[in-house]
């Protein structure tokens, strides 16, 4: 793990507030090349509101956010992308009637180059191979590319969404949730695919609520708790009990004065 020198990412006093929620308030978080952090936090802790503000989805109300050591303005997605920030969300926004390949190339489908009509066809060969290569590289076995992706286990499209976000060559992934509602052998698949990304030398962020999964594959392990930092710890030298305390608020002394309110879904000021 790289986790000396600068962070690839890094927000500092972070604040995002919807309405009367305080959905982040004065969060600093970093995540460093080949390191993988588990980004826990009971509902409504924050946690999505973080990946969003990474990712360019909301834009935080104050705070900084470095990339590489250089303080960055994150206005939408495409900032995002264009530094190297790709997210997966937990809804994988994969398309069910479509293939692999196509799955992976949608939007940025390949043109042939050369000259009149053909330089307009979408090159399915290149495509096929580039997918094909992908997914070998990661060691995820589909099987068939040419499946429809709706006919895939819930493992195997987690694994399509991850190799998708990777097309862009992206220097950070952020999951959502990546093993809800997995088995146990397809989490592992897909707990094995992150482990690839931190020998990509990538960074990993991944949101959980599963702490076994946490601990099986992070680094470090961010808590937060009602929109701030509940603690930070390295998971070779916690427990899941003291990850669980800073999750619950036990033994911090409880913070009634919290001006955070939860349950308000949907409000916009
Ligand atoms: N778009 C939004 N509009 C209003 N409130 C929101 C919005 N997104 C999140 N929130 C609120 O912000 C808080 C944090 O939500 P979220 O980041 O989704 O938590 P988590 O992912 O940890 O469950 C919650 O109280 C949630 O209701
Ligand atoms: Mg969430």
């Amino acid at each position: 793990m790289a986790a000396d020198g600068t962070p690839l990412l890094e927000l500092e006093g972070v604040s995002k507030r919807f309405g009367p929620v305080q959905a982040l308030d004065r969060v600093d978080f970093a995540v460093h090349a080949g390191e993988v952090v588990g980004l826990v936090g009971d509902n409504g802790a924050g946690k999505s509101t973080l990946v969003k503000a990474i990712a360019g989805i909301h834009s935080p109300d104050q705070g900084t956010i470095r990339f590489e050591g250089e303080e960055v303005r994150i206005k939408g997605p495409q900032d995002a992308t264009d530094l190297g920030i790709a997210t997966v969300y937990q809804d994988l926004a994969l398309c069910d009637n479509l293939d692999v390949v196509a799955n992976l190339f949608l939007g940025r489908e390949q043109v042939s180059a050369g000259p009149g009509q053909v330089s307009r066809q979408l090159d399915e060969v290149k495509m096929e191979h580039e997918t094909a290569d992908l997914l070998s590289n990661l060691a995820v076995t589909i099987p068939s590319l040419r499946s429809e992706v709706g006919t895939l286990s819930g493992g195997q499209r987690q694994q399509v969404a991850v190799a998708r976000s990777l097309l862009g060559d992206p220097k950070v992934v952020l999951l959502d949730e990546p093993t809800a509602a997995l088995g146990v052998p397809q989490t592992k698949q897909v707990l094995e695919l992150i482990r690839r990304l931190r020998e990509r030398d990538l960074g990993v962020v991944v949101i959980s609520h599963n702490l076994v999964d946490v601990f099986a594959v992070a680094d470090r392990i961010f808590v937060l708790r009602l929109g701030r930092t509940a603690g930070e710890f390295k998971a070779e030298e916690t427990t899941e009990e003291h990850v669980v305390g800073a999750i619950t608020g036990v033994g911090d002394g409880g913070d009634k004065n919290n001006h955070h309110s939860d349950e308000q879904e949907g409000e916009k000021p």
